[in-house]
């Protein structure tokens, strides 16, 4: 067994628990590891792990190391960045606190912020014009930068808004921030601002990273942070990242007594600030700024989500202080969801792996909010002709045919939508769209099932194909291999399609047989294009790793019918093993028995999920495959939690804006770890809403709903942690 393999076996093992044979044996593995990753990030742009996983790996070290600090190695990860024992950085306490910014969602909102300064100021409109400024709210993360007679000595994120990380090395590498400023600059200055990534470095950056192997970053906002939050500053290096100033923190003197002035000066100093900034003296001047913004929005080469107005005088800042950990004298006014005018040139059908049809929109490409969109999801045949889930109209029940002018919209992240046609567009020979009843995959009937309990005829038509039909087969192989699934490194999309292709991988168990049948193999895989030694090796090391998983990521990867993660995660915990769960499932068949009470039991587990489960394993072929695949792989037992005391157990929480102390995967994972059911949208069934800065339209339907809202340091008192 080799070192890596020995450390990652260990990997369970509680740390007081360690031997100090064994604490030395994981300390090499986790050495190598991180060496591996460090070269994977820095020489090949490629990382093949989240950061959060890296970062996992480096506490694990660390925790190890502070244990047995006799065992640390002379040339181990620790000796080569100066780590924090929390998260690899260290921790630098903001001199003046780093804010977050009210938002205001319409132009109502801004009369209000603009009519409670004047109140708060007794500055009534005989005292005159109140300046304010409007510029742009940069979709980025801010840094504060500190400089001492002009000199850089620290650059700090924002992290809770009191202590942020030392990422000054990584400051550094960015071409935006200055090392020395230049002028007539205080002792000791602290300058903030939002490092971005303009979109075409993005669209390079994610080209780069895809041709690599490596995986992708889903917004240019994301891009900034990961390349940011680098523990080699190298890496930040050779990703390009921006900087615009816009504030600042601790000033030995103030230079100037406006905002505006201010921000002029920190350009004298050599920085880059936004040219879109004006100072306005009425709310309708503000408006004029925000819409002029909005509308080019489209043209500029980097994200922003709305615009942010700040009271111009300084002194009246002062005096208006803050309320919690927002300025009194500051607001961002968001804008709404994105909408456009296209043409619908076509309508495709994907087949998804449970054979699903699902009709996508190919458009006309537009951009919509500074991204181009190509597509859009059409959900199934009866939304093409205008009809709603419950049989009501869309659109006006206006139906949509190829060559119609559409409306696009698109919020935030969301996918985008078609929510109106411009039915005086519609060209002449424009004809209904006929929905296939074959699937155009594998040519087999697609129909659509009437739901026995309720009567009702499904939305969706689905190809009755099954493992015949290349389009699922290949869905349910990507889906298995998928970041939440198995999460092989290195096998993607991709490769599952050009494995399946060549007969190589037609189910999960030949992933895991890939290795042994290369060995005996004429063609071997080194040998096939775009692929060598190292990469084959890498890959067969990268399907080794998973050969044991957790049992809720082994259930989610079968890809059953509507058993999504979160149904994975209540089943994993309900029947604990892979051979109770699946004894109990095969014994649910009969409706009368015990097994299917429990099942049905489980809060969460509704009939319709345990109907998919007894039929997944009533199915013959799905019983061969599993036989086979655990022939390969063991599911980890799954471990019991105990949530009993937790504040928030069984309560459902959503987390909203951007979060600051924990990434969007690690305040899931702590919600479920303290027995809460975390969502992704706001309804009245929804317990606590946890909002970070930006929070928008979710924010807005708690506050309508009544539900409580909390912000993020608000949780971490809440749950105690
Ligand atoms: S001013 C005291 N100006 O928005 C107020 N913030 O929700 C300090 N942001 O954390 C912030 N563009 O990351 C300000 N032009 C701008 C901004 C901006 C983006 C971000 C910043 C802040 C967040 C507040």
């Amino acid at each position: 067994m080799s070192d890596m393999d020995a450390g990652a076996e260990l990997r369970n093992v509680a740390i007081e628990s360690l031997t100090r044979d064994q604490a030395a044996a994981e300390l090499q593995a986790l050495a190598q590891e991180i060496a591996e990753h460090d070269r994977r990030y820095h020489q090949e742009d490629a990382p093949t792990i989240s950061d959060a996983d890296y970062d996992a790996l480096r506490r694990r070290n660390n925790a190890i190391e502070a244990r047995f600090p006799d065992l640390v190695l002379a040339d181990g990860p620790s000796a080569q960045v100066g780590a924090a024992p929390a998260s690899g950085f260290g921790k630098i306490a903001h001199a003046v606190p780093m804010l977050s910014l009210d938002n205001a969602f319409d132009d109502e909102d801004v009369q209000d912020f603009v009519g409670r300064v004047r109140r708060f100021l007794k500055f009534d409109p005989l005292m005159g014009a109140l300046a304010l400024t409007a510029e742009p709210k940069i979709d980025g993360l801010s840094l504060s930068l500190r400089y001492e007679r002009g000199k850089l000595v620290h650059a700090a994120t924002r992290g809770d808004g009191t202590t942020g990380e030392n990422v000054t090395a990584n400051a550094r590498t960015i071409k935006d921030i200055p090392e020395q400023l230049t002028g007539d600059v205080p002792d000791e200055v602290e300058v903030r601002g939002e490092v971005y990534m303009a979109h075409k470095d993005f669209q390079a950056l994610n080209a780069r990273m895809e041709a690599n192997g490596g995986k992708v970053f889903a917004n240019p906002r994301n891009a900034a942070a990961g390349s940011l939050r680098q523990l080699k500053s190298e890496i930040t290096a050779s990703r390009p990242l921006r900087f615009f100033a816009y504030a600042w923190g601790e000033m030995s003197a103030l230079p100037k007594d406006t905002q505006s002035e201010m921000v002029q000066c920190f350009a004298d100093w050599g920085f880059q600030i936004n040219p879109l900034m004006k100072r306005c003296e009425t709310v309708e001047e503000l408006l004029e700024v925000y819409h002029g913004i909005e509308e080019s929005r489209a043209q500029l080469d980097y994200d922003i989500d709305g615009v942010v107005y700040k009271v111009d005088r300084l002194d009246l800042q002062e005096r208006l202080g803050f309320v919690s950990r927002s300025p009194r004298w500051a607001i961002a006014h968001k804008f709404p969801a994105e909408q456009a005018y296209t043409v619908l040139n076509d309508i495709e059908i994907q087949v998804g792996r449970t054979g699903a049809l699902t009709p996508v929109a190919k458009l006309e490409p537009i951009t919509v909010g500074g991204v181009v969109v190509s597509n859009a999801t059409l959900h199934n045949e009866d939304y093409i002709k205008g009809i709603g889930q419950d049989g009501e109209p869309i659109r006006g029940g206006k139906d949509l045919r190829v060559g119609d002018t559409v409306k696009i919209q698109r919020a935030g992240d969301v996918i985008p939508q078609i929510v109106d046609i411009d039915l005086d567009k519609r060209p002449a020979e424009a004809q209904p769209f006929e929905f296939p009843t074959v699937c155009p995959a594998c040519g087999s009937h697609a129909v659509r099932e009437e739901n026995e309990k309720t009567g009702r005829i499904d939305a969706i038509r689905r190809c009755t194909g099954g493992l015949i039909c290349p389009a699922q087969a290949t869905e349910k192989l990507k889906h298995f291999v998928s970041r939440n699934a198995f999460d092989i490194e290195g096998f993607g999309d991709k490769q599952v399609d050009a494995f399946y292709q060549d007969g190589l991988v037609m189910a999960p168990a030949d992933i895991f047989t890939l290795e042994e049948r290369d060995k005996r193999a004429l063609t071997k895989l080194r040998n096939r294009e775009g692929w060598g030694a190292v990469s084959a090796k890498n890959l067969f090391e990268a399907i080794n790793a998973r050969r044991d998983i957790d049992l809720n990521r082994f259930i989610f990867a079968l890809g059953i019918r509507h058993v999504g993660e979160g149904n994975a995660k209540l089943l994993a915990r309900a029947y604990g093993s892979w051979g109770a769960f699946s004894n109990a499932m095969v014994a649910a068949h009969d409706e009368a028995g015990e097994a299917w009470t429990d099942l049905n039991d489980i809060d969460g587990i509704g009939h319709i999920v345990a109907d998919a489960l007894v039929e997944f394993f009533a199915e013959a072929h799905n019983r061969d495959q599993l036989d086979a695949l655990l022939e390969q792989v063991i599911p980890r037992e799954a471990e019991k939690i105990d949530a009993s005391g937790s504040p928030v157990a069984g309560k459902t929480v959503v987390f909203t804006g951007s979060l600051e102390r924990m990434t969007r995967d690690e305040a899931k994972a702590m919600a479920e770890r303290f027995g809460a059911k975390v969502s992704g949208s706001v309804s009245r069934k929804t317990d606590l809403v946890v909002a970070g800065p930006g929070a928008g339209s979710k924010l807005k339907k708690a506050q309508d709903l009544d539900v409580e809202v909390i912000s993020e340091d608000g949780w971490f008192d809440l749950v105690g942690s």
